[in-house]
């Protein structure tokens, strides 16, 4: 037993991630991964490993004395050997191979990638189950997690505490009106007449965990809840998912229109800016890789990083868009929601800067945005360059009468007791915002479909996996 753990510390000594093999080393070294291509000589064998803790692959040469024949693109190797200054352009070391065993065999006639090809998005997007495998869609999910991280950072620092809203729910909080409802599957076969709610009542998958978020802020003053929101989109949009993660920070003391956007831009700065810090390759391939070279997605990134970010009234926006001489599909007028297609000319009128359009007509948004008391409710949409609509938020309505008025005018004034014990017990003023957690990685990659930055996509037609 103690000398099964004496070989596996070693091993854990000397094993590396490709990510740490920088530098050339005294002692042997073991690495693992995937093979991306190998090329072989007469003597010689020349095996690109990938293992993803980064975008590069090591290099690694196996000399005659190594069985290389069984190698092949996606096998999976243990590699051990010297790791040995590399006089190869682009990169520091190659690791002098002593040992390989293979882990798994692949089969290349049917893995799906080639070595060395530049697959295209649309046919990376078909293998959703193989695609963490590629250059493409690891770098997306690394700069995914760097996402994540700088985003919980960012929140933490700024004195708000995580909570965990609930998946399963009664409420409609967007007012969506067709929600995923869930029962488990024998209900659904029960005949109707039989029919009846496991939970009691009908039960949905969360289209927004912000009232239950509401109701914690109001006990801790700020919090976030960050986690899959679902969504039953009944169209095929590039920024549409039926499954997507939202992250909805709550908190008294976002309790003006100038508080909130203030916080949701520095929040924006400090992630972008931690996101190219810690990930600046992979941010780099995968814009490099969507744009085949034209570098797009960096250009916009910089004025995200460093321009103030411009703030309109839904009514500006308005006469903005009803003086062009731009021709819509959906013509401009006061009192209609903003098409995507408003939402390009306004960001492009803009100079390609995010904006935040605030103040909308109170019809067009949720019971819960709070009443300006002219018709409009304050609340806010930032919109970005490629993406449109990043963020949506409000002032909340904590004032119990405006509440129930509101609500009572909207026909939904049953099953919301708990959220109205809110305003009744003490409300504080308070806001919150929900990024959708997808279309910041398409912001931040420049990337045109939302589907190439999550690993399963779900959306009409489709849940693969
Ligand atoms: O604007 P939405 O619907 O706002 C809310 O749900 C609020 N309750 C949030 C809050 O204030 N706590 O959604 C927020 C964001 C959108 O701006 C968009 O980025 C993203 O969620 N989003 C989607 N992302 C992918 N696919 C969809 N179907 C999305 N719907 C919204
Ligand atoms: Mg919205």
């Amino acid at each position: 037993m103690r000398s099964r753990f004496l070989v596996s510390f070693r091993r854990s000594l000397s094993f590396k991630r490709i990510s740490e093999t920088v530098e050339p080393s005294e002692s042997r070294v073991v690495v693992q991964g995937w093979i991306r291509s190998i090329r072989r000589q007469k003597e010689i064998a020349f095996v690109d490993v990938n293992d993803g803790s980064t975008l590069r692959s090591l290099q690694v040469i196996a000399g005659e004395n190594l069985n290389v024949d069984n190698l092949c693109i996606g096998t999976s190797v243990r590699i051990g050997g010297n790791l040995t200054p590399s006089f190869h352009r682009g990169q520091l070391v190659e690791l002098k191979a002593d040992e390989i065993t293979v882990l798994g065999q692949c089969n290349p006639k049917e893995y799906p990638f080639k070595a060395k090809r530049r697959h295209s998005l649309d046919y990376i997007r078909q293998h959703p189950h193989l695609k963490s495998r590629t250059s493409f869609f690891s770098s997306v999910l690394r700069a995914k997690n760097a996402a994540s991280v700088a985003l919980h950072a960012f929140l933490q620092e700024s004195g708000y505490i995580q909570v965990h809203t609930p998946v399963l729910t009664t409420n409609d909080c967007e007012e969506l009106g067709d929600l995923f409802q869930v029962e488990p599957q024998s209900y659904f076969e029960a005949s109707s007449d039989r029919r009846s709610h496991f939970f009691g009542t009908p039960v949905f998958l969360t289209g927004s965990g912000q009232l239950h978020a509401e109701l914690l802020a109001c006990g801790l003053g700020s919090v976030y809840t960050f986690g899959p929101t679902f969504r039953a989109e009944k169209s095929h949009t590039r920024r549409h998912l039926a499954e997507f993660w939202m992250l909805e920070p709550e908190s008294c003391r976002l309790d003006s229109m100038e508080n909130l956007t203030n916080f949701i831009e520095n929040c924006l700065k400090c992630t972008l800016k931690s996101c190219l810090s810690k990930c600046e390759a992979d941010v780099y391939f995968v814009s490099d890789y969507s744009s085949q070279g034209e570098n797009k997605s960096l250009v916009h990134l910089e004025s995200a990083i460093e321009k103030p970010y411009l703030r309109i009234s839904y009514t500006e926006a308005i006469r903005i868009l009803e003086s062009s001489n731009e021709t819509f599909e959906f013509e401009p007028k006061w009192g209609c929601d903003l098409q995507s297609e408003h939402e390009r000319f306004i960001v492009r009128y803009c100079n390609n800067t995010p904006v935040f359009v605030t103040d909308f007509p109170i019809e067009l948004k949720p019971f819960y945005a709070r009443d300006n008391g002219d018709n409009t409710a304050a609340a806010v949409d930032l919109l970005v360059p490629g993406v449109g609509e990043l963020v949506g938020g409000s002032v909340r309505e904590e004032r119990l009468e405006n509440l129930s008025y509101r609500m009572r005018k909207k026909g939904i004034d049953t099953d919301y007791d708990w959220y109205l014990d809110m305003a009744k017990f003490g409300a504080m003023p308070h806001g919150g915002f929900g990024l959708g957690f997808e279309r910041f990685l398409q912001y931040l990659l420049g990337l045109d479909n939302i589907r190439d930055v999550i690993s399963f996509p779900r959306f009409l037609g489709s849940c693969k996996y």
